[in-house]
């Protein structure tokens, strides 16, 4: 199943074609692709939404001023992978290349940032229009994926140009349209993610909230781009992301040395493993009583910190790290990018609602090494994931010397 875990939003106008947009939702439902179906109230003339909605599951959205709560045509393209729009008529394309907004569907196209992909219908005169060709171009000129209609014979019972594209072309497109880039490819990611546990005795031990999620995104997302990625981790209780080295560790010793040995092979390195800065000192080998006066006192020794050690052992990696802040994340964050010595500087707001440890989203800061400074608003991980990335890649510079093949896929 190709599609899994896709939100789709399909827009069918009113063309004969119509019709054919009832299969093509049953196949993209097939793929296992999450299917919401919008109509424009000409479509409903050749379809009825009851259709639509049995197949999808979902209401279909059809009146800009129904009474919506929670305004279709802002979330669902907001929360869409990608939007189609089959079969498209001429109407449709004059208004989406001028941003006229008239109804639910026009005014919906003008929200949508995920790849648009159209497919019009109509028939071989009208697709000819200087008008049509002049739409067609303006929308491809913009990124719009637009696809010609097939030739054959019309619903005029004329043969020309005009018919909907094959559903395998649709459906090609769109497999085009989701494939990740692969502007990793050729790059090494180390990246480190989760809690270290530093040992008290056999039963208990220091450690933090992370969950491991921030670190586990920037792997997923680097290995999907294309990356050879080994990922570093701390105990969480997350799966490795496929096609990534996985390496457990536990405590920050053994995550120093883990990195420090990959480091030669690494291109980029980055470190959102939450390090315990402290250890016990003298970590005891028997479980401690609880009336042995123990609870008093506990002499801690700091850990080495590593992305120092990195930063100095380094040759040409791109060294990457976060900085877990509570206030003046601008501030705290650039005095921590200058001491360890990085390329850049993910300053995250722990105490924010959402932001920081355990949640699927998190606000940053990105502050790079030439004092550039990103804001960036709160974002599920794995969408700050791919930001980090793109600022990533502007910081590699050119290579000295292959390091050895270790680690990674
Ligand atoms: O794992 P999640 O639940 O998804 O949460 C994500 C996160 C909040 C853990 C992550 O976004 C994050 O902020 N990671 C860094 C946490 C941290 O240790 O921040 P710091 O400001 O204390 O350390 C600064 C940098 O030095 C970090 O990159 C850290 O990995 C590194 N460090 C810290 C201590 C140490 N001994 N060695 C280090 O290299």
């Amino acid at each position: 199943m190709k599609l899994t875990g896709k939100r789709l939003v399909l827009g069918v106008t009113g063309s004969i074609a119509a019709y054919k947009a009832v299969g093509l939702v049953r196949t993209l439902l097939r793929e296992g692709a999450d299917v919401s179906v919008v109509m424009t109230q000409a479509a409903g003339r050749f379809v009825t939404p009851l259709t639509f909605e049995t197949l999808s599951k979902h209401p279909v959205a059809t009146d800009l001023f129904a009474a919506q709560q929670d305004m279709p045509h802002l979330t669902l393209p907001e929360r869409a992978d990608a939007v189609i729009v089959a079969p498209a008529t001429a109407n449709l394309l004059a208004k989406c290349a001028l941003g006229l907004a008239d109804d639910l569907f026009s005014t919906m196209l003008l929200n949508v940032t995920c790849p648009l992909i159209v497919a019009p219908a109509m028939d071989g005169g009208m697709w000819h229009h200087q008008a049509v060709q002049a739409h067609v171009a303006t929308l491809r000129a913009r990124g719009v994926t637009v696809l010609d209609p097939e030739e054959g014979p019309l619903a005029s019972g004329r043969i020309g140009p005009g018919r909907l594209a094959e559903e395998s072309r649709i459906m090609d497109a769109l497999e085009q349209a989701l494939a990740p880039r692969q502007d990793w490819a050729g790059q090494r990611l180390l990246v480190s993610a989760g809690p270290t546990q530093e040992a008290i005795d056999p039963v208990r031990y220091l450690s933090n909230r992370s969950s491991g999620k921030m670190g586990y995104a920037v792997a997923q997302a680097a290995r999907e781009r294309g990356a050879a990625v080994s990922l570093v981790s701390g105990p969480t209780t997350l799966t490795a992301p496929p096609g990534v080295d996985l390496i457990h560790v536990i405590t920050a010793e053994e995550m120093q040395k883990v990195l420090l040995a990959r480091l030669p092979w690494s291109t980029v390195v980055v470190m959102a493993a939450a390090v315990a800065d402290f250890r016990p000192l003298r970590p005891s080998s028997a479980k401690l009583k609880k009336d042995g006066g123990y609870w008093k006192k506990l002499d801690l020794a700091p850990t080495d910190d590593i992305l120092h050690q990195l930063s100095q052992q380094r040759r040409d990696q791109v060294l990457v790290g976060f900085a877990a802040e509570t206030e003046s994340v601008l501030a705290h964050a650039t005095a921590k990018l200058k001491r360890k010595g990085l390329d850049l500087i993910v300053g995250n707001n722990v105490a924010a609602e959402g932001s920081g440890f355990g949640s699927d989203t998190n606000a940053a800061t990105l502050i790079d090494r030439n004092g550039q400074v990103r804001e960036l608003g709160l974002l599920p991980k794995r969408e700050l994931a791919d930001h980090i990335l793109d600022v990533v890649l502007t910081l590699i510079r050119p290579r000295r010397k292959p390091g050895p093949s270790k680690g990674g896929t």
